[in-house]
């Protein structure tokens, strides 16, 4: 069975939000407006913006300051601006939607500089939740998103965390790590939104081996 969808990313984060253990892991998240992108960006001088109903990694633009210079960049294509006004107002033009989120950036670990993340997929099966993958996505050359639709490469979980990670004794621990807060997560997903019974987790890494919740999906592909 399908089970129910839940499109909307910012209800979707704002759920796992309501617990501690798992807020530790979700990137910051702010709506999207000229003020909080300004701030976020000063902040965190990378901040990554998605729509709220997207998928595929259609319409996700990294946004980055550093050193007076604002820049974004969408698919392969990087733009580069003096100011935050002539930035943002180029930005608004390329978005695909009204209705965006924007996310503190995370800097993912990579295989020869392209980015990885991993999905992680569990179904509902006579009532209990089962795992049924988790793999790692390579980002397409020149891509940041990871997205297989968008030329993202599979790899097994255990290659990608192997190839990528600093430390090599790791790979077990971060595979536990991930199933631990993926069995968090089921519990709040299910209790948040009723009907659902298929779950997929995309989960980043970052440079220092810390587990990142990107977005959770209710009918993964
Ligand atoms: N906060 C972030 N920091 C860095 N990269 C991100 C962030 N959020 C998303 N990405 C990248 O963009 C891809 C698509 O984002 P995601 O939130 O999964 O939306 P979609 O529904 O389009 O798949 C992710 O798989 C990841 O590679
Ligand atoms: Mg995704």
């Amino acid at each position: 069975m399908a089970g129910r969808q839940f499109a909307n990313k910012w209800l979707k984060t704002e759920a796992l939000l309501r617990s501690a253990d798992v807020a530790a892991h979700i990137p910051r998240t702010r709506m999207y407006s000229s003020e909080n992108l300004r701030q976020m960006l000063l902040q965190h001088r990378m901040v990554v913006i998605k729509p709220l109903r997207g998928g595929g990694g259609y319409g996700v633009i990294k946004v980055t300051y550093s050193k007076g210079v604002y820049s974004f960049m969408y698919m392969s294509q990087q733009r580069a601006f003096t100011s935050f006004n002539a930035m943002f107002k180029s930005l608004n033009r390329v978005k695909v939607g009204r209705k965006y989120m924007i996310q503190q950036g995370i800097q993912l670990a990579r295989i020869a500089g392209r980015p990885i993340d991993y999905r992680v997929k569990v179904v509902k099966d006579n009532g209990n939740w089962v795992y049924r993958s988790m793999v790692g996505r390579l980002a397409r050359p020149g891509l940041f998103v990871t997205n297989l639709c968008k030329g993202g490469t599979q790899l097994t979980a255990r290659e990608g965390l192997g190839r990528s990670l600093r430390r090599k004794g790791s790979v077990k621990k971060k595979r536990q790590e991930m199933r631990n807060l993926t069995n968090t997560c089921i519990g709040i997903m299910e209790s948040s939104f009723p009907g659902i019974a298929q779950l997929g987790f995309d989960y980043g890494i970052d440079r220092y081996g810390k587990i990142w919740i990107f977005e959770v999906n209710t009918r993964p592909q």
